[in-house]
């Protein structure tokens, strides 16, 4: 396949040739456009396992290597030297911020942190126990009634402030959400705080007294939005260009996406990976649940285990591993009993055989639970974080389809196996 062009695709007397495009790492692509028109003939892949839904310069998986790059820079370099709102500029512009740049980017995103009030009212109308990803969904949504000055999707100015006002306003929503849920009141943004530093403020600070932020959790806090921050065409970032292809604003989109991450088998894993080191309890009770996530008659599965890209270590669970040692002993909680458990099921997991064989490692959401926990989270919330930091992937990867001249609203096909055209029956006839 090295230098390939095109592939000729033959069928009886027709015969196609397929253009090969290349990328400029990983896997070529053969282009399929004109299929159907010249030989009648869809292309079958349900989950999209074979099949590239765009061109994109932003996010790079190689999951044989277990490698990701964001604009061409490793993870692991950008987690462990950057912060979250560089790598938010990284994804957004495609370089690394300038110190003037940066300044403008974060005075940027500091000065939009605040929610229009009115906004605060519709949390009022959730029960208090309602999910914080159903709060998400609800007002990311209804930021479209109250922000009509960056709706225009093809104005690039409304595009940015559009971009700006959701990274910088996701952290609110999410505490606010969060705060609502346990009856404190809402704790307006402070612009004299970092991007993290200011999330745990809103979240954990009360009116009553000072707060003082941890700069280790602030850091660990701004790594974990790092890892989370973008990962190619995912199920919630395929949601929000989809919505976007048919023209709908930006909040709306990233209310489809907040909607998409929630599932368990997504970005719902990390809550259901926590609770599933809880159910477990303790190490002896781990092969009673291998044996389970083994079985065909046995819809459990590992939880923070298994990736349809990776099929090695998932490079983020290494950055959060490390982080989840440093927090846990800064927070002097390292004897973490779920800490305990995950270690051990990692390592009878990868020393079992179903698992080599399925190449089944952990996942960003195995570790993350543990650190979110012993930071004081609670586990509805674990998700509502992912959707925070995943935001300035889905705005740029939203950004990046608005100018692609290959834009156009997105409409698969389908194989049909339902009941040809049959005549309608009357009532009397029926049964
Ligand atoms: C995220 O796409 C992304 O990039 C997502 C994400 C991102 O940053 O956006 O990385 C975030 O979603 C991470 C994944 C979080 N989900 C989980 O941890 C939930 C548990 N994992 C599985 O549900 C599963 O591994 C998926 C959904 C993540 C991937 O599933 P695939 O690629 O569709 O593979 P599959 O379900 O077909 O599984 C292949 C085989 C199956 O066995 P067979 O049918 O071939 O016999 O592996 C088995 C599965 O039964 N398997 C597992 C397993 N995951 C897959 N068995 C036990 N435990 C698991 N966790």
């Amino acid at each position: 396949m090295a230098d390939k062009t095109s592939v000729v695709f033959e069928d009886g007397d027709k015969r196609l040739t397929l253009p090969v495009k290349k990328g400029s790492i990983g896997p070529d692509v053969i282009d399929v456009r004109k299929l159907y028109n010249e030989t009648g003939y869809f292309t079958f892949d349900p989950g999209f396992t074979s099949t590239a839904s765009c061109e994109s310069e932003i996010t790079y998986i190689d999951g044989d290597k277990g490698e990701l790059l964001y604009r061409g820079y490793s993870i692991d370099d950008l987690a462990i030297n950057a912060d979250f709102m560089e790598v938010s500029y990284l994804l957004l512009n495609g370089e690394l911020p300038t110190v003037g740049e940066k300044e403008k980017f974060v005075s940027n995103i500091t000065y939009h942190t605040m929610l229009h009030e009115q906004l605060a009212f519709f949390f009022r109308g959730f029960r208090r126990d309602a999910h914080p990803m159903a709060v998400m969904c609800g007002v990311v949504g209804a930021m479209s009634a109250f922000y009509h000055d960056s709706t225009d999707i093809m104005d690039p100015r409304q595009r940015v402030i559009a971009s700006h006002r959701l990274i910088a306003k996701m952290p609110t929503i999410a505490a606010m959400a969060y705060k609502y849920s346990i009856g404190q009141p809402f704790m307006y943004p402070r612009n004299d705080l970092s991007y993290s530093e200011n999330f745990l403020y809103m979240t954990f600070g009360v009116p009553c007294e000072q707060y003082q932020v941890s700069p280790t959790v602030a850091r660990a806090l701004d790594r974990i939005f790092t890892l989370h921050a973008d990962h190619e065409q995912n199920a919630s970032t395929s949601t929000v260009r989809l919505a976007g292809s048919s023209g709908a604003n930006p909040f709306a989109c990233v209310a489809a996406g907040v909607a998409c991450l929630w599932g368990p088998a997504h970005g719902g894993a990390n809550e259901a990976a926590l609770n599933m080191l809880q159910e477990i309890g303790r190490p002896e009770r781990i092969p009673e649940y291998i044996e389970r996530a083994k079985s065909k008659d046995d819809p459990f599965r590992l939880m923070g285990f298994g990736h349809r890209v990776y099929k090695n270590y998932d490079p983020r669970a290494k950055v959060m591993q490390e982080t989840a040692s440093s927090v846990l002993s800064e927070l002097g909680v390292d004897n973490d009993p779920l800490f305990q458990v995950a270690r051990e099921l990692e390592r009878i997991a990868l020393s079992d055989e179903y698992f080599i064989e399925k190449k089944l490692y952990p996942n960003v959401d195995f570790y993350s639970g543990i650190i979110l926990k012993a930071i004081g989270f609670p586990t509805t919330m674990f998700t509502a974080l992912f959707a925070l930091a995943r935001t300035v992937g889905w705005v740029a990867q939203w950004n990046e389809m608005i100018t692609d001249p290959a834009y156009k609203i997105g409409r698969p096909r389908q194989l049909y196996t339902g009941q040809p055209r049959r005549p309608f029956v009357a009532m009397d006839q029926r049964g």
